[in-house]
C-alpha cells in the first residue's frame, strides 16, 4: 500500500502536488480541506460552527477531522494506497495516523514541501481556482490561457474565501504553532521524512523530485 502525507505550510503547493500524483499513481488524493469544505456547503450546523473557525484561519476540532479521514481511509479506493493532503496537522492527528498506520502495517513516506515565506504569500494572494472541475491556478505563475476564466471548462476562476491577506495571516500562525511541531514528531517517532525544496521550482521541477522519493521507497 502506497501511503504519501505531503505536508507542508499553506501555499506550499500540496493540492498542485496531490493532484498530480494522483493522476501518475492512480490513488485517490485525500484533502481535509476539501473534505470540509464539501461538509460545510451541505450543513448548515456545521457552516455557522466549524465554518466560522476556518474562515478565522484557525484549525477544526481534532475528533472531526480525525473521524472524518478514518472514515475515508476506510473505503475501497483507499486500499492500494492514497495521498494525504493537510493531515496530520496536529501532535493529536500524527498520533492517531500513526497508530493507523502501524495497525496496519504500512510504511509511509512523508513528503515536506520547504518553501520559503516570501514565495508562499505571492502564491496564496495569486492562487484563483475553478470550483467545477479543482483546477488551481496562479496569476504570477500559472495564469489561465483566458483572463480569469478556467482553462477546461470556461467557469468564472474565484478567490478562496479564506486566502485575504487577514486569514492567511492567521493560517500561517496557526502553521507555526501547531503544525509545524508535527514534522519534529514524525522524524523522532522514526517515520519517514523526505524535504522537498520546493520554493524556486515549477510545479513539474518539484513533482519530479517527488516521483523519485516515492519510486525509491517503494524499492526500500
Ligand atoms: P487546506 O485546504 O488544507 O489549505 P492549506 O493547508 O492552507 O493549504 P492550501 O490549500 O492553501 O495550499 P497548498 O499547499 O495546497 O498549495 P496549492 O497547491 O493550493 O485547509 C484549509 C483550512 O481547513 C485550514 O485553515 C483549517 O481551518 C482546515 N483544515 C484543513 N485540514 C485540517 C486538519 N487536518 N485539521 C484541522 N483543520 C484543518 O498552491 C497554492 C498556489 O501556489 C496555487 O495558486 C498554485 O497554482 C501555486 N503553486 C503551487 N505550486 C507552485 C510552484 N511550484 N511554483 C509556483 N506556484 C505554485
Amino acid at each position: 500500500m502506497k501511503a504519501i502525507v505531503l505536508f507542508g505550510s499553506p501555499g506550499s503547493g500540496k493540492g498542485t502536488q496531490a493532484k498530480l500524483l494522483k493522476k501518475r499513481l492512480g490513488i485517490p488524493h485525500i484533502s481535509t480541506g476539501d473534505m470540509l469544505r464539501e461538509r460545510i456547503r451541505l450543513d448548515g450546523e456545521l457552516r455557522a460552527g466549524v465554518g466560522t473557525v476556518m474562515l478565522s484561519g484557525a484549525l477544526a476540532p481534532d475528533q472531526l477531522v480525525n473521524r472524518m479521514v478514518e472514515d475515508r481511509l476506510g473505503r475501497a479506493d483507499a486500499a492500494k494506497g492514497f495521498i494525504l493532503d493537510g493531515y496530520p496537522r496536529t501532535l493529536a492527528q500524527a498520533d492517531e495516523l500513526c497508530r493507523w498506520l502501524d495497525k496496519r502495517g504500512v510504511r509511509e513516506v512523508v513528503i515536506y514541501l520547504a518553501v520559503d515565506y516570501n514565495s508562499i504569500i505571492a502564491r496564496l494572494m495569486g492562487r484563483r481556482q475553478c470550483l467545477r472541475c479543482g483546477t488551481l491556478y496562479n496569476l504570477v505563475s500559472q495564469p489561465p490561457k483566458v483572463d480569469l476564466e478556467c482553462d477546461r471548462d470556461g467557469e468564472k476562476l474565484v478567490v478562496r474565501d479564506d486566502d485575504s491577506e487577514t486569514v492567511i495571516r492567521e493560517r500561517l500562525d496557526a502553521y507555526e504553532r501547531q503544525t509545524r511541531p508535527v514534522l519534529e514528531f514524525l522524524r523522532q517517532a522514526g517515520r519517514r521524512v523526505e524535504e522537498v525544496a520546493a520554493g524556486a521550482d515549477s510545479p513539474e521541477q518539484v513533482f519530479e523530485k517527488i516521483c523519485g522519493i516515492v519510486l525509491n521507497h517503494d524499492r526500500a
